[in-house]
């Protein structure tokens, strides 16, 4: 668990506080996103976790321990750090670049190389094609990629994540947020993520938390967010389009009933309802058929405009 309590920074020289007395608690094995306009206190927060800045009051627990009293390398080590585009050594192979954390540590270098070779094939790179070259010879993607395996190399229980894909190109993006969210749920890490992007911080957080000048505004669960910003600002931040933004997160699976609809479009369990709406509309269907389901289920516009509704 990552708990912050009554955290304040004050850069030197600068009249406003970036961290404004911020409290917030991340329970074990849970994602917590930090969303907000640029320079509203993101990475200030983010990197009081590790020790990268130092509060100027306030308490930063991690697994109940005070970071204040943990030294700082120790620490770091214990923690993973992700960062857009930059972070990889660019001298060094993928492998030792991976293997950073796990070499410092002392560990065997038979160790080493196998975890190397899971955490590549963990993040989708293929081991004996990937584990030899320099990160210029990856694609933007591919190097986030490198980059979460070397932040979970050591397993860290804690994972700090700035823009973790804020260099890689839209559609690499969603591909890689769904993976990179399957991985973290998996291994049940504690994860900060800082992010600009609100669909990022929907598709990967169990928290949303929305600063503004060095405070937290609002602090929930995406879909409760979505159905009751806290006030006029939030809802504008959240955007004209929060109710489709509503729609991407539910499941097809879980608003559809039971019965039969002839003739209709399938559609997966899985699929969003925000996917089935552009299917109805793009068919001119009344309902659709969720593939694969015995007894059989169907999904009507009805169905999705009240559970568009039950947010509003
Ligand atoms: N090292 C620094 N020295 C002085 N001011 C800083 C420093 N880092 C950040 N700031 C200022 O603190 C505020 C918050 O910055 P930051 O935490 O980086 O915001 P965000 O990540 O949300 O964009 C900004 O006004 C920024 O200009
Ligand atoms: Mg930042």
């Amino acid at each position: 668990m990552i708990r912050l309590e009554a955290v304040s920074k004050h850069y030197p020289g600068i009249a406003r506080a970036a961290v404004a007395g911020i409290d917030l608690i991340v329970p074990e094995g849970t994602t917590c996103a930090l969303i907000g306009s640029s320079g509203c206190g993101k990475s200030t927060t983010l990197r009081m976790v590790n020790r990268l800045v130092e509060p100027d009051a306030g308490r930063v627990r991690v697994d109940g321990r005070d970071v204040s009293e943990v030294d700082p390398v120790t620490l770091r080590r214990s923690i993973g750090y992700v960062l857009q585009g930059i972070g990889l050594f660019p001298h060094r192979t993928v492998a030792q670049n991976i293997g950073t954390v796990p070499a410092l540590l002392g560990w065997p270098r038979a160790r080493i190389a196998a975890r190397v070779d899971a955490m590549l094939a963990l993040v989708g790179l293929d081991p004996g094609r990937y584990r030899d070259r320099r990160p210029d010879a990856l694609s933007g993607g591919q190097r986030q990629r490198v980059g979460v395996a070397r932040a979970l190399a050591a397993d860290p229980p804690v994972l700090l994540m700035d823009e973790p894909f804020g260099a890689v190109d839209p559609v690499a993006r969603g591909r890689l947020q769904v993976e990179i969210g399957a991985i973290l749920r998996t291994l049940r890490k504690t994860v900060i993520l800082v992010t600009h992007d609100l669909d990022e911080a929907m598709r990967l957080a169990d928290q949303v938390v929305l600063m503004r000048e060095g405070r937290i505004v609002q602090a929930d669960a995406p879909l409760r967010l979505l159905a009751s910003p806290a006030d006029p600002d939030v809802a504008g931040f959240l955007g004209e389009d929060r109710v489709l933004r509503r729609l991407a997160l539910l499941t097809v699976g879980a608003c559809a009933s039971p019965g039969q609809a002839f003739d209709a479009p399938p559609i997966a369990a899985d699929a969003s309802l925000k996917d089935a709406l552009a299917l109805l509309l793009a068919t001119g269907a009344e309902h659709l058929a969720v593939a694969g389901s015995a007894p059989p289920k169907r999904l009507s516009l009805d169905a999705i405009r009240a559970a568009a509704a039950a947010g509003t």
